[in-house]
């Protein structure tokens, strides 16, 4: 484990957990009082503050990146060195340029590169997506995904330098990446239109941002990011296909409610600004944000040679999404995606997925009325007049 934070923290829980067969054996934190206690709280036999020695162990197989976003390139460089499989946090990196350097290195090494997108991996999120890939709710229109919350809890974030951007480059990577996966991985981004504003904090970069991305096959993604928002962790993702809707609350007001005057509260749940009053707790976070699942998938596709659902490549179409938004947002115009060496479909928009309702009309419209009334607009294929059919 590189890093001992925030997130290290929260990975460390989800690999210990339950009966999990892969170990966690080591530790680096530029601070060998921090590395000595994280090794303590999670019982590993070794720690240092050298990366080169965490990550160059012969009993270690797999390394996980969880330290400030300016340093993701050089661990990765180090995994690459030393032919280990790596796991890293997102974003991938602070840009897509810096991303595409990382993909390279894994796949020049011939190691697995892992992107550690939790939001992809929660069991709402996998649940959905297969009602997705049945066709449950046909072509996907639009999906939009939110996540807001106070401000992250480190001051690195804060730094631009640093963490490579504000609230788009920190949460939107989430958002943008799981609209991708409900439009379908293999349809090309095409372009995106930007607002971002720094509309609260003494930051150069944006605390709000709201992005629309165009994709090759005319469907619409949407992400809504701040680190404005008061009163928790906002996640909510909406998806509106042509045969149904999928509306998903992954944190606040989940169905667990709950009252304390304050009397021995402690923790609640990830930016909960409260631990009194009326409160939304989350049942088993780790797993409810993915981390378990997102794990046994990696490991699983590490042990079988195969790839894992979300990958380096993955997070650097990410991270180019994100810098055409930053674009966008200085333009004020739809900006292209660049993208080096796309993988996927070359589909072109074919048009509106408008049904049939026999071999001269269009279905515009099915209606039910108060009065019990039943009737169809239909429209006719060749003169294009617009009729309403009354039904028995
Ligand atoms: N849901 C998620 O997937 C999620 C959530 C939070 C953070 N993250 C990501 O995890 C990464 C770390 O974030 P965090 O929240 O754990 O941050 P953090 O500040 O809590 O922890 C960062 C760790 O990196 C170490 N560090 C900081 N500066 C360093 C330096 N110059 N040299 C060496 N080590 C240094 C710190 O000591 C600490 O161990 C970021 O890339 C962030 O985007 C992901």
């Amino acid at each position: 484990m590189l890093g001992s934070g925030f997130i290290a923290r929260f990975y460390a829980d989800s690999l210990k957990a339950q009966r999990a067969k892969d170990k966690l054996i080591s530790v680096y934190s530029r601070n060998t009082e921090k590395a000595q206690k994280f090794a303590e709280d999670y019982k590993l036999n070794f720690y240092s503050d050298d990366m080169e020695a965490v990550v160059s162990r012969e009993d270690v197989d797999v390394v996980i990146i969880s330290l400030p976003n300016n340093l993701h390139e050089a661990a990765v460089a180090a995994c690459a060195k030393a032919k280990k499989h790596v796991l890293c946090t997102k974003p991938l990196g602070r840009t897509a340029a810096e991303a595409k350097r990382m993909l390279d290195m894994v796949e020049e090494a011939g190691i697995m590169g892992g992107y550690l997108e939790d939001l992809c991996y929660t069991p709402k999120f996998l649940k959905s997506m297969k009602t997705v890939k049945d066709g449950g709710i046909g072509k996907v229109l639009w999906a939009k995904s939110r996540e807001a919350h106070p401000g992250p809890h480190s001051d690195w974030f804060w730094d631009h330098e640093q963490s490579g951007g504000g609230a788009m480059v920190d949460l939107g990577c989430h958002c943008i990446e799981i609209a991708r996966n409900y439009i379908g991985k293999e349809i090309r981004p095409v372009e995106v239109m930007c607002w971002a504003a720094t509309q609260v904090h003494p930051i150069k970069a944006e605390d709000s941002a709201i992005g629309l991305i165009k994709y090759a096959n005319g469907a619409m993604g949407q992400f809504e990011v701040s680190w404005c928002f008061r009163g928790g962790m906002d996640l909510r993702d909406e998806v509106m296909g042509t045969e149904g809707t999928i509306w998903l609350n992954n944190f606040l007001r989940t169905g667990f409610e709950m009252f304390t005057t304050g009397k021995g509260a402690g923790y609640v749940a990830e930016k909960a600004e409260s631990n009194s009053g009326w409160l939304f707790p989350v049942g088993d976070e780790v797993h409810e944000l993915g981390y378990t699942n997102m794990f046994t998938d990696m490991f699983n596709a590490i042990e079988n040679k195969t790839e894992p659902l979300e990958t380096f490549y993955d997070g650097y179409i990410v991270n180019a999404i994100i810098d055409a938004a930053y674009t966008s947002a200085k333009s004020g115009r739809w900006e292209t995606v660049q993208i080096e060496g796309w993988r996927g479909d070359e589909t072109a928009d074919n048009g509106p997925t408008t049904a049939s309702y026999d071999e001269n009309y269009y279905l515009i419209k099915k209606e039910i009325l108060p009065s019990g009334e039943h009737k169809l607009i239909l429209k006719h294929k060749v003169t294009g007049e617009v009729v309403v059919k009354e039904v028995e």
